[in-house]
């Protein structure tokens, strides 16, 4: 686990897909750079496209110099790159597969350290998987780890039956399911925040809290995503899991000590303790969106309807807003709201936490606004904390006036944040699994959205497209906190 330098090969199953080309080979060589990877290391891609080595270097390197901005002079990292043209049902194709991993490990002197990532559609990793025990390429004298992408699953049933799948061939230890969100800096601080700071742990709780607002707004559309978003959603797409454990982190109790396995069961109990969506509740509880044409950041942009290999009649939302309740004795009568969705205003990830107005407030005849306290975790674009208080208004006698205490992470120089997916790559080396999800953990969550979905999947919303492109969702996801009396946070500078 403490191995500063791993040393490892890993094997990228989708090597030419988008993923490898904009999250994978950046951070390797992010980590090369920084001295995490000595030279003990290789990258075998795999996909089903022809390369030679050497045109897979040159691929590579292109990518690489496209995301960094720099021109990749390292021709002793590229060296560490092979690849092998894999069709995923012939046995005889692992059997190559696992020769040139042999091959490679012996010339970088790698002790049969292997980690499989598929980075590829989720209808192939039984099949991967049930080749790459059957031929013998996870038998090594070192470890061997699978990282996956999501989707996991469509609903519980079918994540089920995928990890039924996996599990064949690794076993839970050995999987490390990838939130990109865990791996963000600011994500990775909400524990430090809450559990380091003794202001904080002792207001953490329903006689302080008044309500936490979780954002995660985006500006783009769908892309190129469409045939995969359309059957997804925003809310398999990102409540499922990366707002659900945004939730989970804010909402856990205090680790027994900073272990996987402490931490994540933990996250697991607020994920039980949600309070289910029975059907009837999902209108209540839930609003969904679809943006309609707009005008993003000054340019016109198509409805959702109009997207690339969407269907003209699409029911599928790009938006969601809900409220959710967890039922324990911490949190209980706390919502937590989240909203999430694309083309909307501005691309921003927040987290607002509201405190309660103090019992009797003094200043309330004197003062036009008494501003609630509010601790505001900023996740993306800029990272800190800002805590917002009142102080008195300088001059004027009784009057209070809103101020800031600010913190911001990327504002420090020298202070270069690194990407999620460098973290959880070399996280994965390293063998520490705190921030990837646990089964149990997925399983929760999908318990908890397949209500939702059923209930959309059943009821045309009749409403859609119902934002546009550009705002900051439907109405009737405002409507959800002014009905108890609460209001969203603005996104922008003031908070
Ligand atoms: C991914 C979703 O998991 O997260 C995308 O599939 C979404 O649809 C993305 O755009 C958002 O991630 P980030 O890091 O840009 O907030």
């Amino acid at each position: 686990m403490n191995d500063v330098q791993p040393k490892a090969t890993i094997v990228i199953f989708g090597a030419t897909g988008d993923l490898a080309k904009r999250k994978l080979f950046p951070s390797i060589y992010k980590l090369y750079q920084k001295g995490k990877l000595a030279e003990q290391f290789a990258v075998v891609g795999v996909a089903r496209r022809p390369h030679t080595d050497e045109s897979f270097r040159h691929y590579v390197k292109e990518t690489i110099e496209e995301a960094t901005k720099q021109e990749l002079i390292d021709e002793k990292f590229i060296s560490h790159f092979y690849y092998h043209s894999l069709d995923a049902t012939n046995t005889q194709s692992y059997e190559q597969l696992n020769e040139l991993l042999t091959r490679v490990e012996e010339q970088f002197h790698i002790p049969g350290n292997r980690i499989f990532y598929l980075a590829m559609a989720p209808e192939f990793f039984g099949t991967i998987t049930s080749h790459l025990k059957s031929e013998g390429l996870t038998a090594t004298n070192g470890w061997t780890r699978l990282v996956i992408e999501k989707p996991f699953g469509h609903d519980l049933q079918s994540a089920q039956r995928l990890n039924e799948e996996i599990r064949q061939s690794f076993s839970e230890e050995q999987i490390f399911r990838i939130d990109h969100y865990l791996g963000k800096e600011m994500v990775q601080n909400i524990e430090v925040i809450r559990f380091a700071n003794a202001i904080f742990e002792p207001l953490w709780n329903n006689r302080f809290i008044a309500n936490i607002q979780i954002t995660s707004s985006e500006t783009l559309g769908v892309e190129d995503r469409g045939r995969y978003y359309d059957h997804s959603g925003a809310l398999r797409d990102m409540v499922q899991n990366h707002m659900l454990q945004m939730v989970a982190l804010l909402a856990m109790e205090p680790p027994i000590k900073l272990t996987t396995d402490d931490i994540r069961s933990e996250k697991v109990k607020v994920l039980r303790a949600l309070r289910p969506m029975t059907h009837d509740d999902v209108e209540t509880y839930f609003v969904r969106g679809q943006y309609g044409r707009g005008i993003v950041r000054g340019q016109q942009v198509v409805g959702y309807r109009e997207e690339h290999s969407v269907d003209p009649n699409s029911n599928t939302e790009t938006f969601v807003a809900g409220k959710l309740m967890i039922d324990n004795f911490r949190w209980a009568g706390v919502p937590f709201y989240i909203r999430t969705g694309k083309r909307m205003t501005e691309k921003s990830t927040k987290i607002v936490v509201q405190f309660k107005d103090v019992p009797m407030n003094l200043y309330y005849r004197t003062s036009e606004h008494v501003h609630p306290n509010l601790l505001v975790i900023h996740i993306q674009p800029d990272e800190g904390i800002t805590l917002h208080l009142n102080a008195k208004k300088s001059g004027e006698s009784m009057k209070t006036t809103p101020i800031k205490l600010d913190y911001c992470n990327n504002c420090i120089d020298g202070i270069n944040t690194p990407e999620a997916y460098e973290k959880l790559l070399y996280d994965c080396m390293r063998g520490d699994a705190t921030n990837f999800t646990h089964w149990d953990e997925v399983a929760a969550s999908w318990s908890f959205v397949d209500p939702i979905s059923e209930v959309w999947a059943n009821t045309k919303a009749v409403d859609f497209p119902n934002y546009e492109a550009g705002s900051m969702g439907p109405k009737k996801a405002d409507e959800l906190l002014q009905k108890d009396g609460f209001h969203w946070w603005p996104l922008n500078g003031t908070m």
